[in-house]
């Protein structure tokens, strides 16, 4: 489980954007010009973008001729990239929608011909979270689609630098982010083959960020998401279970004891 900064992060992402018209830029990003090249060749024409921002992105993919359905989960996000859409012509091409990546994406299976998301899922996200939405995302994609990923990585001069939240998750400057490694990257690749991980620079920070470029493969269903696998919430879980067998019949005096002694003793452990 992760701490939480006392402001959420909805809320900060929205007040960022409410104080400036382009917090990351008024033109699309190198990694979007990438991804283009990328789409040409793969026939890409419809795309889903999760956590588009103030569009950017989005706003360039359909001047280019691309369908675009967006999420954000900033009403700010929202409000502002539909105005911008509408005052470029550009309603047709961009579907936006308020949406948290943490819940299953609101679509029929094989709704898209790619994935594309810029820094998102370095957000405030688990692990086991991420694998939640990359299966979704697979999901979603029509067979052998694409889903290109940016992450900020661990060669980031701010990796390690401020409050530590759990796993490999920071506080830097009121922004909470996921760092990632190239072994994250190809753990959290079930069900893709992974086509290309490159490193670039974003920013005048910069952000060291890692491109990643899956092909969905839709002979491996990724597995249900591998919480335990990634002990993010071990005390929830173990309370599950302490819960349900002490209410069980089947256990005598003594088995209850020890389950309790136990949950005792991984209560007061710092896992
Ligand atoms: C680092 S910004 C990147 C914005 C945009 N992709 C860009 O590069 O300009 C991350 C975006 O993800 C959104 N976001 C963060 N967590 C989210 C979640 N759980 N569900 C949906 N959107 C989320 C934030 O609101 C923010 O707009």
């Amino acid at each position: 489980m992760l701490r939480r900064p006392a402001t959420g992060q909805r809320e900060h992402w929205s007040e960022v954007y409410a104080g400036s018209r382009a917090f990351f830029g008024e033109e699309a990003s190198t990694f979007a010009h990438r991804a283009l090249d990328r789409f040409r060749r793969n026939d890409v024409k419809a795309v889903l973008e999760l956590g588009f921002g103030q569009g950017r992105d989005t706003l360039w993919f359909a001047e280019q001729g691309l369908q675009v359905t967006a999420l954000d989960y900033s009403e700010q996000a929202i409000t502002e990239m539909t105005a911008e859409a509408r005052s470029k012509g550009l309603e047709a091409w961009v579907a936006a929608q308020v949406h948290d990546v943490r819940q299953p994406l609101p679509y029929p299976d094989g709704s898209f011909d790619a994935c594309y998301s810029h820094m998102l899922l370095c957000m405030e996200l688990t692990e086991a979270e991420i694998a939640f939405v990359l299966r979704e995302v697979h999901r979603v994609l029509r067979p052998g689609g694409l889903a290109l990923y940016s992450v900020r990585s661990d060669h980031d001069v701010h990796y390690g630098a401020g409050p530590h939240l759990g796993e490999d998750v920071y506080e830097v400057g009121g922004f909470v982010v996921h760092f990632f490694t190239e072994a994250k990257i190809r753990r959290l690749a079930r069900g893709y083959e992974v086509l290309a991980i490159e490193r670039t620079q974003e920013g005048s920070l910069p952000r060291d960020l890692y491109l990643v470029t899956l092909r969905q493969d839709p002979s491996v269903i990724p597995l249900p998401v591998p919480e335990e696998a990634c002990m993010t919430r071990p005390m929830e879980k173990f309370q599950e279970f302490f819960e349900a067998t002490h209410q069980s019949q089947a256990l005598d005096g003594k088995t209850k004891g020890l389950l309790f002694l136990a949950a005792s003793l991984a209560g007061g452990c710092e896992l």
